[in-house]
């Protein structure tokens, strides 16, 4: 089976296969999204929030991000492996962000790296591209600036918000990016910005009209628990999946029922 590259998502976008893109954070998670056929797996720094338990993404280290992307790399061997790179690891300086996205590449076994922003990003950006890392963009909401943006909300809605988000685009593409998320941004504006590129685009809450469709992966499998943002789809119920087998475990623990003479050795 031979690993989905850049190549492999520009052919896709071209032939108008749409591509699939979920998070991992853990080498048995990325073997089932594997097995699965999902073209990439995103170790997000969602992982601060579904797997650490920080209240957002903005705690995340570098060296969380590594260790979790190289137990994913090690599950992966079809898909294409992004390490996110974490809030302070790229935005100091256009050293630290080679730097930083190098290690993806050189310690954990990443193909490419992921990072949020626009033309403020583009030196760094086509810095990390000359080095030879495959650089994934990602505009519209983007989690690092939650204390700026004043809370979780749709972006881009604003004709001089879309126009701006656009310009961002075509700049972060000049730049070198391979390929570019788009989080809860109008369907509209995504479709626009996909038809502007020649990149393929990601779809996180963007709508339908994008070259592939982005979800991280506790929320689609219903593992959260939470509430979930309104662009999730649940496909699965695992909260009460795994409640049930618990609380049945326990009963029949207290029961006498397990272990039965089944689970013993003579
Ligand atoms: O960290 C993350 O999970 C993300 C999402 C856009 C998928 O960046
Ligand atoms: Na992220």
């Amino acid at each position: 089976m031979s690993r989905v590259t850049t190549a492999t998502l520009q052919e896709m976008k071209a032939k108008g296969v749409k591509s699939t893109l979920l998070t991992a954070y853990d080498y048995p998670t990325a073997r089932l999204l594997d097995e699965a056929g999902i073209d990439i797996l995103l170790v997000g720094d969602s992982l601060g929030n579904v797997v650490l338990g920080y209240e957002n993404t903005l705690p995340v280290t570098m060296e969380e991000s590594l260790h979790h992307t190289s137990a994913v790399a090690r599950g992966a061997e079809r898909a294409m492996v992004v390490g996110d790179m974490p809030f302070l690891s790229y935005q100091t300086t256009v050293a630290d962000a080679v730097w930083n996205a190098g290690r993806y590449l050189k310690e954990a076994g990443a193909h490419a790296v992921k990072l949020e922003g626009g033309r403020e990003r583009a030196d760094a950006v086509r810095a990390m591209v000359e080095t030879g890392i495959p650089v994934m963009g990602h505009l519209g909401l983007t989690p690092q600036s939650v204390h700026q943006f004043g809370g979780f909300r749709v972006q881009g809605k604003s004709e001089d918000a879309a126009r701006r988000l656009i310009e961002d685009a075509v700049i972060l593409e000049e730049a070198g990016i391979f390929s570019l998320l788009l989080e809860c941004v109008p369907a509209e504006l995504a479709e626009e910005v996909t038809t502007d590129l020649c990149i393929p685009t990601l779809s996180c809450g963007a709508g339908p009209h994008c070259s592939g469709q982005v979800m991280v992966l506790h929320d689609m499998l219903g593992f959260s628990g939470g509430k979930v943002p309104k662009f999730v789809k649940q496909y699965a119920n695992l909260h009460d999946v795994i409640i049930e087998a618990l609380t049945t475990f326990k009963k029949e623990v207290q029961e006498g029922v397990f272990p039965g003479p089944e689970h013993c050795y003579k």
